[in-house]
C-alpha cells in the first residue's frame, strides 16, 4: 500500500540519489591539460599560449619604465612621457573631477567638499613648491600616495594619472599666467573686466 505519509520523503530521497548521482561524473575525469603540458594542438607544441602583442599585464607594469613609476634612477621626471592634446586635457579634467577634486577642489587650492567637512587640508597646488614639483613627483604621489593621502594606483591606472597631471598643470597655469602668455582675446576680456 502507497503510504501518503512516506510518498514526501521517497520522492527526496529519490532526488537525493539522482543529484548524487549527477556528482560521480567529476570534472577531474574530464580529458584537459594540465599547465606547461604538451599540446598536438598548436603548431610550436605548447599548451601554454603567449600573450597576445601589447598586452600589458594588470597589476604587472614594467617598473623599469618611467611611463609606469614617474621616477628615472629613482628621481621623477621633470615632463610626462606622454603627448599633450586637448583630449589628454579633458579626459585629465574627468578623472581629476572624479578622484581628486573632493580634497584638492575643483580649482586645487584644497578646499574640496570633503576637507570642508574636516578631512586634513591637503597643500595648494599654487604653492611655488608644487608649481615647480616636476611631474614625475605628482605621478609618483599619485600612485603610492604621499602622507596623510592614500595611494590612488589601485583604482587611476597610469595612462589616466598623467592625464590628471596635464590637468594639474593647466589649473596651475589658469591662475598664474603672465599677460604675455594670454591668447588676444583673453587679454582684451582681461582689460574689459579692469
Ligand atoms: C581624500 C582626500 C584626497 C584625495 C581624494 C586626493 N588627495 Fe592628494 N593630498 C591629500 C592630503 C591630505 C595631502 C597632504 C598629505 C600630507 O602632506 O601628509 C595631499 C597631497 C597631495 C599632493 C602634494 C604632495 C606634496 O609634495 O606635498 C599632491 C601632488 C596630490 N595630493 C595629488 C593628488 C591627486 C593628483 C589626486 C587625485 C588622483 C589626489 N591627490 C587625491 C588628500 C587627498
Amino acid at each position: 500500500m502507497w503510504n501518503r505519509r512516506l510518498a514526501p520523503w521517497t520522492a527526496v530521497g529519490l532526488l537525493l540519489f539522482l543529484l548524487l548521482a549527477g556528482c560521480s561524473q567529476e570534472m577531474r575525469d574530464d580529458a584537459r591539460i594540465k599547465p606547461m603540458e604538451a599540446s598536438l594542438l598548436f603548431p610550436d607544441g605548447q599548451s601554454a599560449r603567449p600573450l597576445p602583442a601589447n598586452v600589458v599585464p594588470r597589476d604587472g607594469y614594467d617598473l623599469s619604465d618611467p611611463l609606469y613609476t614617474g621616477l628615472e634612477n629613482g628621481q621623477p621626471i621633470a615632463t610626462m612621457p606622454v603627448p599633450l592634446t586637448a583630449e589628454l586635457l579633458q579626459q585629465g579634467q574627468r578623472q581629476y573631477i572624479i578622484y581628486c577634486s573632493p580634497c584638492h577642489g575643483l580649482d586645487g587650492y584644497g578646499d574640496g567638499m570633503i576637507v570642508q567637512r574636516g578631512f586634513p587640508s591637503p597643500p595648494s597646488y599654487h604653492s611655488d613648491r608644487l608649481r615647480r614639483a616636476p611631474d614625475g613627483h605628482y605621478f609618483d604621489v599619485i600612485s603610492n600616495g604621499f602622507g596623510l593621502m592614500f595611494e590612488y594606483g589601485s583604482r587611476v591606472p597610469p595612462a589616466d594619472r598623467w592625464a590628471i597631471i596635464a590637468y594639474i598643470r593647466a589649473l596651475q597655469l589658469s591662475q598664474n599666467a603672465a599677460a604675455d602668455q594670454l591668447a588676444p582675446q583673453d587679454l582684451e576680456q582681461l582689460h574689459g573686466s579692469e
